[in-house]
C-alpha cells in the first residue's frame, strides 16, 4: 500500500509532518551526513535575528531526570549570513526551510522579516516569541496577547510567505494566546517551546545554568504540549499547528498529530540520536502502512475523548 505522507497547513505544503525544531538542529548543514536534509518534512533553523549574536555566558545547558535545561540565548550568525551562505546549501540539498527569527523590539522583528520578504528559497517564517533564555523581547510578547497580537501584526505585512508563530507554554491560557497570534496574522502555530525550570549543584548552591533559569525541553515536556495541542486544536479547528515537545518515537509522533497537530517538530531527540529524524519518516511511513492508513494527514484532530463524568459523592 502507498501512503500519502504530505500534509498541508495552509499554505505551507510538506512532503510529511516530520520537521526538526529550532535550535536543536543548527542551520541543518550540520546534521547532514546523519540525514537527508530533502526528505524531511522541514527544517525549522535556529532563532535567527538582525545582527549575529553570541548569546549567554555558559553554563548554557544541563542534563535533567527526563529532558534538559538550556538557556543559550539564541546565538546565531544573523540573517545576513544566513541568507548568504547557509540558505544557498540547504537549498542545493532539497531542504524545505522554516526561519526562524526573533528580536528584541517589535522594530527588530519587523526588520529581520522585511529582510527576508518574499524570499521563494524559504517555506516559512516561524516568528519565537517564546524564548524564557533572553532579558528583553521572546517570552515579554508571548506573555501578554495585547503585545502579541501587535508584534504579529506588525510582522505581518512584511512577508507574503506563511507566518508560523511559535506560542509559549509558561502561560496559564494558552488558548487566549493562541486567538491573539491568530487575530494578528497569523497562518500556522507551533506549540510548544520550552518551560522556565531550574535545577541547583547542591554542594556551591549554584544554579547550573548561568542565566539561572533555563528551557526545560525533551521527554518531561510531552504530556504538557500534548494538552496544549489539543486545547488549541478544539479552541481553534481551522488552524494549522506544529505539535512540539519530547518526541522521540513514531508513537509520539502520532500522539501529537491524534491531538490535533498536522506536522510535528522534533527538538531534543536530535541531540541524543541526529539520525532521529529521518528515521521517524520512515517509521511513520510503515505504521501507516501495517495500519491502512493511506493518508497521514486523515490522522489529525482524531482523539476520541470520553466524556467527563460529574463529580461523585459518597
Ligand atoms: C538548545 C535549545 C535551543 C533552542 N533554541 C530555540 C530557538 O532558537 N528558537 C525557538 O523558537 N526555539 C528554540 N528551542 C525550543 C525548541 O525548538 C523546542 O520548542 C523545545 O525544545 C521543545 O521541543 P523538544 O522537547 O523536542 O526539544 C530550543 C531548544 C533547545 C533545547
Amino acid at each position: 500500500m502507498s501512503v500519502d505522507l504530505s500534509v498541508h497547513l495552509g499554505r505551507l505544503l510538506l512532503r510529511n509532518p516530520i520537521a526538526t525544531a529550532s535550535g536543536t538542529f543548527g542551520y541543518g548543514l550540520e546534521f547532514a551526513e546523519f540525514v537527508d536534509l530533502g526528505a524531511l518534512g522541514a527544517i525549522s533553523v535556529k532563532g535567527l535575528s538582525l545582527r549575529p549574536c553570541l548569546g549567554n555566558p555558559p553554563p548554557r545547558i544541563c542534563e535533567t531526570d527526563a529532558g534538559m535545561l538550556n538557556a543559550i540565548g539564541l546565538q546565531n550568525v544573523g540573517i545576513e549570513e544566513f541568507l548568504d551562505g547557509k540558505l544557498p546549501k540547504l537549498v542545493e540539498k532539497g531542504a524545505t526551510v522554516i526561519a526562524n527569527v526573533w528580536g528584541d523590539t517589535e522594530a527588530e522583528y519587523r526588520a529581520v522579516v522585511e529582510r527576508i520578504g518574499d524570499d521563494p528559497r524559504v517555506a516559512a517564517v516561524e516568528l519565537n516569541v517564546s524564548c524564557p533564555n533572553v532579558v528583553k523581547g521572546g517570552m515579554v510578547f508571548g506573555n501578554d496577547p495585547a503585545a502579541l497580537h501587535a508584534l504579529v501584526a506588525a510582522v505581518r505585512s512584511a512577508t507574503r510567505l506563511p507566518l508560523v508563530v511559535k506560542l509559549s507554554p509558561n502561560v496559564t491560557d494558552v488558548v487566549t494566546a493562541a486567538k491573539a497570534a491568530v487575530d494578528g496574522g497569523a497562518d500556522v502555530l507551533s506549540l510548544i517551546n520550552t518551560l522556565v525550570g531550574l535545577s541547583i549543584d547542591v554542594e556551591t548552591r549554584e544554579p547550573k545554568i548561568g542565566f539561572t533559569t533555563g528551557g526545560l525541553s525533551g521527554p518531561a515536556i510531552r504530556p504538557v504540549a500534548l494538552r496544549m495541542v489539543w486545547e488549541v486544536r478544539r479552541a481553534l479547528p481551522n488552524v494549522p499547528i506544529f505539535g512540539i515537545g519530547g518526541i522521540e518515537t513514531v508513537e509520539h509522533v502520532l500522539e501529537f498529530l491524534i491531538a490535533g497537530a498536522n506536522a510535528v517538530q522534533v527538538g531534543t531527540a536530535n541531540f541524543r540520536d541526529p539520525g532521529v529524524c529521518g528515521r521517524l519518516v520512515r517509521d511513520l511511513e510503515l505504521w501507516c502502512e501495517r495500519h491502512g492508513v493511506s493518508r497521514v494527514a486523515d490522522l489529525s484532530g482524531t482523539l476520541k475523548t470520553r466524556p467527563r463524568p460529574e463529580k461523585a459523592y459518597a
